[in-house]
């Protein structure tokens, strides 16, 4: 037996697309993948037909003396730790024709995340990323003795379920947790019943001053997603005190809020969830901007498929969400989509895919503002921040944008100044 692999099927590629096998041979998963993108036939060769992990030869397959039958494309992959990326994960430039880049593109696997705070935030955060097994090592630190412990030991144990390799440990300071490609800072307090996320900026700039100049100083060439409240404000703040470049400096809640508008529009029943692409920009709170020119369901205008009113009111539930758990859960606020949608902000900086979000994150004169955080659209990389994208807005949407920006720039005026 033969077993194919991504290297195989390169080879194939390059000697004119046919990748010949035989009865019994394996073709990896991540190879079949790879030879549906580069458009290498997997034909079987020899007799009796020729099966491929199981699958039988399509019908009127090849004998000896017959002609090779191509086998049907497989399902897609999982990406194994190191494997090469099949194309249609590389940026499109690198995509189908660059087979030397193809095979030199590094593992999308990072030695360590830590995530601050082992809250419900972040024992969510945790355990989606390492579910997702794109680190070898996720530290979870908290200063509440054996918290941190505890629930790494117990997202661990999944492990036995869901067969990651990741493994977890719980420290009880940042420095102890060791230098990260990425930090999640959840710690902080979370909203009560009648307070607003602005209540929160004194105590949690407080607790989150300190913690980001230790990130800044233990893990001096990684990136911070901020998931404290208030978001914008705290973003800053963390930017500020970790010293480190705004770009490597991202806050989470664009993803959140767009989830949840995505989520409520779904109900209507205008499309799947997942069909209905929205983005929230401005601030995560009262100045929260979700454009209506960018909604779309099905790839159409959603304006086209909603009537304004029922759009309206999807947009002001969206915005007073977290304020609708806080009220329902009567102690604390939401963490489940928090912290999936801080997980999946690390996950897309460390594929580095394509896909626009929205995220909070320093512009440099894009949408005419500068020197402030706030929610814009952007494409994530491995170093944090990769672009702002530029939407058409209507002017309206361009001036609450901007007008958003300005009311966070003076609460962080008004947060303490971050120590030396
Ligand atoms: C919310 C909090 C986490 O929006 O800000 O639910």
């Amino acid at each position: 037996m033969t077993v194919f692999g991504v290297d195989a099927v390169t080879d194939a590629a390059a000697a004119g697309g046919t990748l010949a096998v035989r009865r019994g041979d394996l073709v990896t998963p991540l190879a079949r993948d790879l030879a549906a993108e580069l458009g290498v036939d997997i034909v079987a060769s020899g007799s009796p037909p020729a099966a491929v992990k199981g699958r039988p030869v399509g019908v009127g397959s090849a004998t000896a003396a017959g002609p090779p039958s191509p086998i049907s494309p497989p399902s897609p992959a999982l990406y194994r730790r190191g494997s090469p990326l099949p194309s249609r994960l590389l940026p499109r430039s690198l995509a189908r024709t660059d087979l030397a880049a193809l095979s030199s593109t590094p593992p999308t696997r990072v030695p360590r995340i830590v995530v601050v705070g082992a809250g419900h935030v972040g024992t969510i955060t945790a355990m989606r990323l390492a579910e997702a097994d794109l680190a070898d090592e996720i530290v979870l630190v908290d200063i509440v003795g054996g918290l941190a412990e505890g629930i790494a030991l117990d997202i661990g144990h999944s492990a036995g379920l869901l067969g990651f390799s990741t493994t977890l440990r719980g420290e009880h300071s940042v420095e102890a947790a060791g230098e990260a490609a990425y930090t999640v800072l959840t710690a902080g307090r979370a909203r009560q019943p009648g307070m607003s996320r602005g209540d929160l900026a004194d105590t949690n700039a407080a607790i989150l001053g300190p913690v980001a100049r230790s990130v800044g100083a233990t893990s001096p060439n990684g990136v911070i997603l901020v998931v404290t409240n208030p978001l914008d404000e705290m973003t800053h703040h963390v930017w500020k005190s970790s010293g480190l470049p705004s770009g490597r400096v991202v806050g989470m809640a664009g993803m959140l809020d767009a989830a949840r508008f995505s989520s409520l529009a779904g109900l209507t029943g205008v499309a799947r969830a997942g069909q209905i692409e929205g983005y929230a920009l401005g601030s995560h709170g009262d100045e929260m901007v979700i454009p209506r020119s960018q909604l779309a369901a099905n790839g159409k205008a959603l304006t086209a498929q909603l009537d304004p009113g029922a759009i309206d009111a999807l947009i002001t539930r969206t915005r007073d969400s977290g304020a609708e758990i806080v009220a329902l859960l009567g102690t604390g606020s939401a963490f489940i989509t928090p912290g999936l949608s801080a997980a999946q902000m690390v996950i897309r900086m460390i594929r580095s895919d394509d896909r626009v979000v929205s995220a909070t994150v320093m512009p440099a004169g894009e949408y005419g503002i500068d020197g402030t955080y706030v929610g814009l659209p952007v494409r994530l990389g491995r170093s944090g921040l990769r672009e702002i994208v530029h939407f058409e807005l209507t002017g309206a949407e361009r001036a609450a944008v901007v007008a958003a920006a300005s009311r966070i720039a003076e609460r962080v005026r008004s947060l303490p100044v971050p120590g030396p």
